[in-house]
């Protein structure tokens, strides 16, 4: 069963269709005439944006034919960039209703729909048939998944022999205390953090092979700080919409995470592996 607190933290995320609409608006661009490339900075809830999706799609060997899934889809960010650049068709899979309707809408307005669709539902239960997709992505979504493992082994069913899944994800290093991984459990749904080893075990026992792992913790450290960075910025938009108090709590939570990452508590890691 999925948590109810994954849907809260995103129900009043900083980045959200009207924040991405009203960016669009002030950079002079009418939603209704934006074309994919005008949504690339401003829809990817990850650490990296493009380049990132680029290396995973890289990664996970995605092609013009290939059928990719993209697991906890977010806003559909990295399925547009995707299918925008490389022409494959993407199917994002993203949890939270009003996120998966809102990815539909964005999809739309770009012109995407005939390459990318979304489904709203769990990543612990993927509702598509066996061996549907060439490669399964999914970027920093799987640290609000409880059960990593049933996420993997859904993730191998719905590959062909052969397909390849590749994901980005944080993981805890040996000095993340027991009450820092509960505060990011409580203010940032972020649970069952995996180490680099715990999620190569994991994999092989889902049936992967060829598992890779890189680690990506220095590089995102001046990313995260600029996230944080973008936060504080945003702070207008956010306090109109979720008020002074939960701006306040939601930075102070990210500058927590932040320095978790800083610290070494805290890292992320690139994670590729053949069906
Ligand atoms: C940090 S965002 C990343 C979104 C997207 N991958 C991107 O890079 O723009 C994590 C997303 O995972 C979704 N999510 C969390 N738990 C999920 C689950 N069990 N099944 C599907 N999606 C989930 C959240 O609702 C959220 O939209």
């Amino acid at each position: 069963m999925p948590s109810t607190r994954v849907v809260d933290f995103y129900d009043r995320h900083p980045i959200d269709e009207g924040q991405i609409l009203d960016a669009l608006r002030r950079r002079g661009v009418e939603p209704a005439q934006a074309r994919p490339d005008d949504l690339f900075d401003l829809d990817q809830d990850h650490y990296g944006g493009p380049a990132a999706v680029q290396a995973l799609a890289r990664r996970a060997a995605v092609g013009p034919a290939s059928r990719v899934l993209d697991v906890c889809a977010g806003l559909a960010g990295p399925a547009r960039f995707l299918a925008a650049t490389i022409g494959c068709r993407v199917v994002g899979l993203e949890l939270h209703p009003g996120r998966a309707a809102a990815a539909r809408r964005l999809t739309r307005l770009v012109g995407l729909e005939k390459q990318v669709a979304v489904t709203q539902g769990d990543a612990t239960a993927l509702p598509f048939g066996a061996g549907a997709f060439d490669a399964c992505i999914s970027e920093e979504g799987l640290l609000h998944v409880p059960d990593k493992a049933a996420v993997l082994a859904e993730c191998h069913r719905v590959l062909r022999p052969g397909g390849r899944l590749a994901f980005t994800d944080w993981v805890a290093l040996p000095r993340l205390a027991d009450r820092e991984r509960t505060r990011l459990w409580e203010w940032m749904a972020a649970t069952t953090l995996q180490t680099s080893d715990g999620y190569r075990a994991r994999l092989g026992r889902a049936g992967f092979g060829a598992i890779a792992v890189e680690d990506l913790s220095h590089e995102w450290r001046p990313v995260l700080a600029a996230r944080l960075q973008m936060y504080r910025a945003l702070a207008p938009a956010t306090i109109a919409r979720f008020g002074e108090r939960w701006h306040r709590e939601y930075t102070d939570v990210y500058a927590f995470f932040v320095a978790l990452v800083e610290a070494g508590k805290l890292g992320g890691a690139r994670f590729s592996a053949t069906r």
